[in-house]
């Protein structure tokens, strides 16, 4: 069998979560567009259609809401736990070793008992955002805040961090922020979250080893990126000349290009003009940064639209997020906190007709050496 590294292209699953047109920009959840989603459903609507197959009704979504709030709070031998690791520790790795030792306080060995799998499921989405919040403050020697359940989901999650209530826009865009990073399909760390779901070991460590998978700088933190790079620009007079001679010596341009999307990432559109409400509402500065960054687009486009290269996600969600005064080291954890909820549809539907992950590889080592003669060297 021909091997195909990164087993780029093999498909590695069936599944009816996520469809994407790369070349016509569609995202779908369960077959409704991303724009529709963003405009007018919520994270946990979202969650529930992603994880449960179908949008809930009036009554579910109640339910549902109620469980989560229900669930926010972290166990005093967690935060404790948290307050002992290390303060230059990365987020991503308190987030990813928590949600790890959370198995061993809610076990639920029995993955194919459906309610402890409902339970784990409304576990993981509701505490994901506490452990970021309270991460960030033990990191900067604050002390954590305990959950507000009094409001929504993405507010809640904001007042944990910075002990304030956001502004309604900054709510919106928080939620939206979700919504857009909620689901993506077969990339490395969903894929990680099915390999480990298909040995049937517990959600937890399911999704411990997904964020594990996200934090490698090669999946999650592009936005960084972004953002430098339009600090280094400074003002969109300079963007042309910056660009057009990153182009010449042939530097990768980051938020630009994406492995599927051969348009622009249907994400990006959304947060563009989300980027424009908040700068237009004066709140998040005088925008400069955004105009950087549509000049850089307007050379890309120019320059490098026949390799079919345009912006992805991270090119305006770096933006997005520094406008709204999100911490860079939260950016990934963040989109953490939205991709729980698609890992989790992928650990359901793994479930339903698993079968052990079990590749195979191409042997091109040694053979039959004889022991002795290997330890001369
Ligand atoms: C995401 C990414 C890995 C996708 O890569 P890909 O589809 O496999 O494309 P390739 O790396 O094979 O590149 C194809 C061509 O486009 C060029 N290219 C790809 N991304 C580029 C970028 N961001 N800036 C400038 N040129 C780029 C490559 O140099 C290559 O040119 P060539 O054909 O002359 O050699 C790539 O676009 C990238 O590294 N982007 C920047 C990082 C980023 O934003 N990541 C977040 C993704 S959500």
């Amino acid at each position: 069998m021909e091997l195909v590294p990164g087993l780029a292209g093999v498909p590695a699953a069936e599944s009816s979560i996520c469809f994407i047109d790369g070349e016509k920009g569609v995202l779908e959840y369960r077959g409704i567009p991303i724009s529709e989603l963003a405009e007018k459903s919520t994270f946990l609507e979202t969650s529930y259609l992603l994880v449960f197959g179908r949008l809930p009704t009036e009554e579910k979504l109640i339910a549902f809401e109620k469980d989560i709030k229900t669930h926010t709070r972290l166990k005093l031998k967690i935060l404790r736990m948290m307050e002992y690791l290390p303060e230059n520790g990365h987020p991503m790795d308190y987030l990813q070793a928590v949600v790890s030792a959370m198995g061993m306080y809610y076990p639920a060995r029995d993955t194919l008992d459906e309610s402890l799998r409902y339970e784990s499921v409304v576990r993981l989405i509701a505490k994901l955002p506490t452990i970021v919040a309270a991460c960030h403050r033990l990191r900067h020697g604050d002390a954590p805040i305990a959950p507000d359940n009094n409001l929504s989901f993405a507010a809640n999650f904001y007042y944990m961090l910075f002990e304030k209530k956001p502004e309604p826009l900054i709510e919106k865009i928080l939620d939206i922020i979700l919504i857009l990073h909620a689901e993506h399909s077969m990339n490395a760390s969903t894929f990680s979250a099915r390999v480990v779901g298909s040995t049937l070991a517990d959600p937890y460590t399911v999704i411990s080893s997904a964020i594990g998978t996200l934090s490698g700088p090669l999946h999650g933190g592009a936005n960084e990126h972004v953002i430098k790079l339009l600090r280094e620009i400074g003002v969109k007079e300079n963007a042309r000349g910056f660009i057009e001679k990153k182009i010449e010596e042939k530097e990768k341009i980051m938020g630009v290009g994406h492995r599927v999307y051969k348009t622009k990432d249907p994400r990006a559109v959304i947060l563009q003009k989300y980027a424009h409400k908040l700068f237009e509402k004066g709140s998040a500065g005088n925008g400069e940064i955004l105009e950087v960054a549509e000049e850089v687009e307007r050379v890309v486009e120019e320059k490098l639209a026949h390799k079919k290269l345009y912006p992805n996600v991270d090119f305006y969600s770096g933006i997005v997020f520094k406008a709204i005064g999100i911490p860079t080291e939260l950016f990934t954890p963040i989109f953490a906190m939205g991709r729980v909820s698609g890992w989790l549809a992928h650990w359901h539907e793994q479930l339903k007709t698993n079968r052990i992950y079990r590749p195979t590889q191409n042997y091109i080592g040694k053979r039959e050496q004889d022991y002795e003669t290997s330890k001369k060297g």
